[in-house]
């Protein structure tokens, strides 16, 4: 693809974006006696605050299939426009990886790759571009292709939900998507030259409860993970999965072997965990430049583990 046709894409996404241009692609009627509201998903264990706020999610040299994705969002009566919505939207690469949390090939220099956050304008119209998301396993199958959404309104309302993509052939054996009330977003895609479009209108509901758990990949082991970032400046994550309940003590120490902080010391359930360090010890004293290492032990009933790994504090 040449940067020619990559300026035509971004004046296509900056016109859908502020003149509702989207809407002649997928016409839609919007009816208030037909206000389905937009159901929630689950929020997967994938979801980062703090991504940059573009439209453009994936750069031209990213892998895949060229994707744009727009349309509105609405109140709870299907039809009054939400302006100043953050739409926050992330996926996996073409190989199903996803970034932040995962070591994705090919690295991308965006440490955010195919994460956005975009705002909607005064006719509750948002829009991306960005690549059709590849599968990934989920136990023993696929999940069908997806795109994750978070939609938090000036009067926070929020909605955690995903988009799936007609045709997808994991679709009816994926437990979420194949749920009645994901059909609404289970959307077509239209084909023009090497692109895909899609539309997805969002209909806020005020009473919805937000679907927020990690039940979406149960982690198959143990795995206590790189930081992020790395090197860090104030705060770092770091993220560890258990396959079992198991009591979990995760502890920073430096290079004498002193301990600096204790992140955890306690029981947690199996799945995905995300623990912070700032940067302090536990009187609340800046830690010195350098390297720094943390170390979980875990004890479930499959017996004891620990791992460490190395973390840089840059000032
Ligand atoms: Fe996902």
């Amino acid at each position: 693809m040449n940067s020619n046709n990559n300026l035509d894409r971004r004046k296509f996404l900056k016109l859908s974006a502020v003149t509702g241009l989207s809407a002649m692609i997928a016409p839609k009627l919007l009816l208030a006696d037909d206000c389905d509201l937009t159901t929630s998903d689950i929020q997967g264990p994938f979801f980062s605050a703090g991504s940059p706020t573009t439209n453009v999610l994936a750069d031209t040299s990213e892998p895949g299939t060229r994707l744009f994705i727009s349309g509105k969002v609405y109140a709870d009566d299907c039809i009054t426009p939400v302006q100043g919505a953050i739409v926050d939207v992330w996926q996996a690469n073409d190989s199903g990886c996803y970034s932040v949390f995962e070591q994705c090939t090919p690295a991308s220099t965006n440490p955010y790759n195919l994460r956005g956050q975009m705002l909607t304008d005064a006719q509750g119209n948002y829009g991306f571009e960005s690549i059709k998301p590849g599968f990934y396993l989920n136990g023993a199958n696929f999940r069908p292709a997806h795109i994750h959404f978070r939609v938090v309104t000036p009067d926070n309302t929020i909605l955690v939900t995903q988009l799936y993509f007609q045709n997808d052939p994991y679709i009816s054996i994926d437990p979420w998507a194949s749920d009645p009330s994901a059909a609404e977003r289970i959307i077509p895609l239209t084909t023009q030259g090497d692109d895909l479009y899609g539309t997805f209108d969002i209909k806020m509901n005020t009473m919805a409860t937000v679907g927020i758990n990690d039940e979406e990949l149960k982690p198959d082991f143990f795995v206590l993970h790189q930081n992020y970032p790395n090197p860090f400046n104030p705060e770092t994550t770091i993220r560890y999965s258990l396959p079992l309940t198991s009591k979990v003590k995760l502890i920073v120490f430096n290079e004498m072997g002193k301990t600096v902080a204790v992140l955890e010391n306690g029981t947690k359930s199996s799945g995905y965990h995300n623990a912070a360090w700032n940067g302090k010890d536990s009187k609340g004293r800046k830690s010195a430049n350098g390297l720094y290492f943390y170390k979980i032990e875990v004890e479930n009933e499959k017996g004891k583990f620990s791992q460490t790994q190395k973390m840089m504090l840059l000032k």
